[in-house]
C-alpha cells in the first residue's frame, strides 16, 4: 500500500489525475475503472484541463464505471451516466462505444450484471481502478457486510448513503434510489491497480477506520489493503485520524 498525502484537496486531485495521465499513456490498449461522487469532480476536472492543455490522447480508452442507480435511465441528470458525460467524456477525445456505465435500466438487471462482468474480461480486465470512499466504507456502492468475493449485482442501499448522496436528489434522502448496481468487492480487487482518493475532514474516521482497523467485509475499503497494487492518495483533512507511524511512511507532495 502507497500513502500520498497532499496538503490541499486541489492537489490530492491533481495528484490523482496525473496517474490517471500516467496509466493512459503508459498503455496502448488502457482500460480505466472510474468512480463517481464529489471527490472525483476535482480529478475529471484536471484530466480534461490536461487534455486541452497538453493533447492526453483518450482515443483508445476503455473504461467501466463503478456504479449506477436503479431505476435512473442516462438522459437523468442525477444518473451516473449524466455525471460522466457531463464531468468528463463531453471534454475529452473518447470513442462512446467503449465507456461503460452500468444500465440500471434494464429490463433484467441480473443479466445486465452479468453482461457487465463478461465486458470488463472481454476487455482484458482493468487496469487502473479509481475509487472514493463512502460513509459507510464502501467502495462502488459495496455497502456492509459485502464479501470480497461479490461480482457485480444488485444491491440495496444503506440509508446513511441515501442521506450522503441527497443532495443530487433535491436534498431528500427518500428521493434517491433505493437499489443500484455495483461491481463487486471482487472485481474491483481483479483491478491491476487500485488507486483510491480522500478528500476533506468528512472523510478522517471513515479512512482510519478503512486503512488501519480490521480488514473486513462491514468497511468495504478494507479491502483493498488485500491487494498487491494500492495507491491511496489524501489530502491532510481526510488523513486527520491516521496514525502518526501510518503517516510516517507517507509520500508527501507539496
Ligand atoms: C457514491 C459512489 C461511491 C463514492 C461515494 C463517495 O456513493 N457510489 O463510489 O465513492 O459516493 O462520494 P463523495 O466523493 O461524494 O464523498
Amino acid at each position: 500500500m502507497q500513502l500520498i498525502l497532499t496538503p490541499t484537496a486541489e492537489q490530492a486531485s491533481i495528484a490523482a489525475a496525473r496517474q490517471i495521465a500516467g496509466t493512459l499513456q503508459g498503455l496502448p490498449h488502457p482500460v480505466l475503472g472510474l468512480a463517481t461522487g464529489r471527490t472525483m469532480e476535482g480529478i475529471y476536472a484536471v484530466l480534461a484541463q490536461i487534455h486541452q492543455t497538453e493533447n492526453l490522447d483518450f482515443s483508445a480508452l476503455t473504461s467501466f464505471n463503478l456504479d449506477e442507480y436503479v431505476g435512473l435511465p442516462p438522459a437523468d441528470p442525477r444518473s451516473y451516466h449524466h455525471y460522466m458525460q457531463t464531468r468528463l467524456f463531453q471534454s475529452i477525445n473518447a470513442n462512446p462505444e467503449y465507456l461503460h456505465v452500468p444500465n440500471g435500466t434494464a429490463p433484467n438487471l441480473d443479466a445486465e450484471c452479468a453482461a457487465y462482468e463478461a465486458a470488463i474480461r472481454a476487455a482484458g480486465g482493468i487496469d487502473l481502478q479509481l475509487l472514493g470512499i463512502g460513509d459507510t466504507g464502501h467502495i462502488g456502492f459495496n455497502e456492509p457486510p459485502s464479501a470480497f468475493d461479490t461480482r457485480t449485482r444488485v444491491v440495496t442501499l444503506d440509508e446513511a448513503t441515501r442521506q450522503q448522496n441527497a443532495a443530487m436528489f433535491g436534498n431528500d434522502p427518500s428521493a434517491v434510489p433505493t437499489h443500484a448496481i455495483t461491481m463487486g468487492v471482487g472485481t474491483i480487487l481483479d483491478a491491476k491497480h487500485l488507486l483510491l482518493v480522500a478528500t476533506g475532514p468528512a472523510k478522517a474516521n471513515i479512512l482510519a477506520a478503512a486503512l488501519e482497523g480490521p480488514i473486513t467485509p462491514d468497511v468495504s475499503a478494507s479491502a483493498i489493503r488485500l491487494h498487491a497494487r494500492c495507491t491511496i492518495i489524501a489530502d491532510e483533512a481526510s488523513a486527520a485520524a491516521l496514525s502518526p507511524e501510518l503517516k510516517d511512511q507517507a509520500t508527501r507532495i507539496a
